[in-house]
């Protein structure tokens, strides 16, 4: 079936598959898509309750190949991940085949199809250089630990792989849905009398469902057509975990806990996480003409959706 989309421009609908469609970003990717004449399949690698998934496991390439062939999937949007930073020091293999082999194998089955794969990665990319102006795609990556240095590999490879692609790096990722560090704040500012929270770690929050609008964008206006590449996207502004929590206290009225800066240190861990990190998004925006809310009224709607 074909539809109008745009003046002097005919545009075939396309199938749309969205892998781990069960975490935060795929949760929103949900959401966003439902607006779409496009067809999407959400897939995971497990069910979730009362959700419609295809089970996929994308470290199976021939699974992949099957799923694009029997369902005529013209477009990828990778939302799957190993995703948990301080698990991976401990878990090197399986973070690597999540984050590096499994983006690959969605690559090749991409090229194969003459279609696209639309990837997700990190800030976590940058750290190892101390860098204190706003990154841009071109500076070169030095990850600081294992979740980073195997998402600058799925990057390479998907590069390498010869498919169309578009990578979004992005940052500090919170959602409704599933487990993040705004939900954790709100739970622990709500009970805790006092919380120390790091201050000497600099980035951009990002509300996952700016990111699935974003992502929905370029794929509902065909707007990647000619633009492969890596590109940057957080909310506008910059700040600490610190500054986060306080806001999210704030937002929610949580004002009994009295929330202390602390440095890196006072929190052992095997990771060394970047101590700025912050995105520029000058190309994406300029790329796609799309605006970026600024974090803390992403923040705002979050919470507020929330309750
Ligand atoms: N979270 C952040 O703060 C953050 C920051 C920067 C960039 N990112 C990137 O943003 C993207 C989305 O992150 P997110 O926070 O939405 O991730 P998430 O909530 O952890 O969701 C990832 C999903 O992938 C699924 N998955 C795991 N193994 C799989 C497999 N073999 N095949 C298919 N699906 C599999 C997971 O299932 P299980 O839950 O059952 O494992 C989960 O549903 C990722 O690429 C991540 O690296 C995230």
């Amino acid at each position: 079936m074909s539809c109008l989309r745009q003046e002097n421009q005919i545009w075939i609908d396309m199938n749309i598959l969205v892998t781990g469609a069960n975490g935060q970003l795929g949760s929103e990717m949900r959401l966003v898509a439902s607006r779409s004449a496009d067809k999407y399949v959400f897939s995971d690698v497990v069910d979730l309750p009362g959700v419609d998934t295809l089970i996929l496991d994308i470290t199976d390439i021939d699974a992949i190949r099957k799923v694009v062939r029997d369902h005529d999937i013209k477009a990828v949007v990778n939302c799957a991940a190993y995703t948990n930073v301080d698990k991976a020091e401990d878990d090197v293999a399986l973070c690597t085949l999540l984050n590096a082999k499994a983006p690959e194998n969605l690559a090749i089955a991409m090229k194969e199809a003459d279609g696209l794969l639309v990837h997700v990665s990190t800030d976590y990319v940058f750290g190892g250089d101390p860098y204190n102006t706003p990154c841009t795609e071109d500076r070169k990556g030095t990850p600081t630990g294992v979740y980073g240095q195997t998402k600058l590999d799925g990057e390479l490879a998907i590069q390498a792989s010869g498919c169309r692609h578009i990578i979004i790096r992005t940052a500090w990722l919170y959602s409704e849905f599933g487990k993040n560090f705004v939900k954790t704040m709100l739970g622990l500012t709500a009970t805790k009398p006092q919380l120390n929270v790091v201050f000497d770690q600099t980035g951009t929050p990002t509300y996952a469902l700016d990111l699935a609008e974003t992502i929905f964008d370029i794929l509902e206006n065909r707007k990647w057509e000619g633009n492969d590449g890596i590109y940057h996207y957080s909310n506008e502004g910059v700040c600490s975990w610190y500054d986060f929590t306080k806001m999210i206290a704030e937002y929610a009225g949580n004002d009994t806990c009295r929330i202390l800066p602390c440095h890196s240190d006072e929190f052992p861990s095997k990771v060394i996480r970047p101590s700025y990190s912050v995105l520029d998004k000058t190309k994406i925006k300029k790329t796609f003409g799309i605006s970026v809310p600024y974090w803390t009224d992403s923040l705002k709607k979050c919470i507020n959706n929330l309750k």
